[in-house]
């Protein structure tokens, strides 16, 4: 086991999402970031200042920890020899930052020997920050959240999210179409780190999700469970590419075996 101290990853990643924040905030043009490049779709894109962004995060935290590996959204990749992993999202919700919508987020998480340790979302347009360290519970600002518990599906609020690949899309509203007469209703944000804040706060009840990455879940995915919530995939697998379901325990179980069964009655992405 390597012994790392969880409070200086905390406080690094949270000095990171917030210089990354300001940065975003205070220097998005006012016609809109430059498209540079497209991704998986030509919706799929790149801004100028996700790279730059993603390089600030990068720096602050080799500045601190120059042995940690990193793995980011936008090509970040260094192998270090530490047992520290970061995952970073430079924007979570780059398709809101390029509309000037305020739902988007800075997502960073550590994994120490493999298991999620510290995440942190700085949702920056509103102002707040989510962090959680290991079994010292989800924090917004001061304050400690909690998932909503006791809602029966049918009156959950979910959020969820689509892929940009026309396949995955056609596969998602699928699966959407089992759902929407099962719940209260869907949210559609835009950014899963913040649907997964959302969950851990009570401003949802759950979240489902195919096609995130990594570098988009982790940190969403600690905070969630720290706020009470249980975060895994289809039948006790990991929550990550296939499905990723966040909930209240009670509500996690109908939810689940909801998308289980609309997951295998429609077609695959
Ligand atoms: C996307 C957002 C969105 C989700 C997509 C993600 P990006 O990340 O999290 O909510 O539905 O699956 O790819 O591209 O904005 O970093
Ligand atoms: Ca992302």
């Amino acid at each position: 086991m390597t012994r790392i101290d969880l409070t200086e990853l905390l406080d690094l990643a949270t000095d990171a999402a917030r210089r990354a924040g300001d940065l975003l905030v205070e220097t998005r043009p006012e016609e809109g970031p430059t498209v540079t490049a497209t991704k998986s779709s030509p919706t799929d894109v790149v801004t100028a200042m996700d790279t730059a962004s993603e390089r600030l995060i990068v720096e602050t935290l080799l500045g601190s920890r120059p042995h940690d590996t990193i793995l980011g959204e936008e090509g970040a990749s260094e192998a270090g020899t530490s047992g520290v992993r970061w995952l970073v999202d430079p924007i979570d919700g780059t398709v809101n930052f390029l509309y000037g919508l305020p739902e988007w987020a800075v997502s960073i998480a550590a994994e120490v020997d493999g298991q999620l340790a510290v995440g942190v979302v700085n949702i920056a347009p509103r102002g707040e920050m989510f962090v959680a360290v290991r079994d010292g519970g989800a924090w917004l600002g001061e304050e400690r959240v909690h998932c909503n518990k006791d809602v029966p599906l049918e009156r959950a609020l979910v959020a969820t999210g689509f892929g940009y690949a026309s396949s995955r899309r056609a596969h998602q509203a699928e699966v959407l179409r089992s759902v929407l007469p099962r719940v209260r209703d869907i949210r559609r944000g835009g950014s899963c780190a913040v649907d997964l804040c959302s969950v851990a706060c009570g401003r949802a009840d759950a979240y489902y999700e195919s096609g995130p990455q990594e570098w988009d879940l982790a940190a969403g995915v600690l905070i969630a469970r720290e706020a009470g919530g249980r975060v895994q995939g289809l039948r006790g697998r990991p929550p990550g590419y296939e499905l990723t379901i966040a909930a209240a325990p009670e509500l996690f179980g109908p939810l689940h075996d909801l998308l289980a069964s609309a997951v295998d009655g429609a077609a695959r992405p």
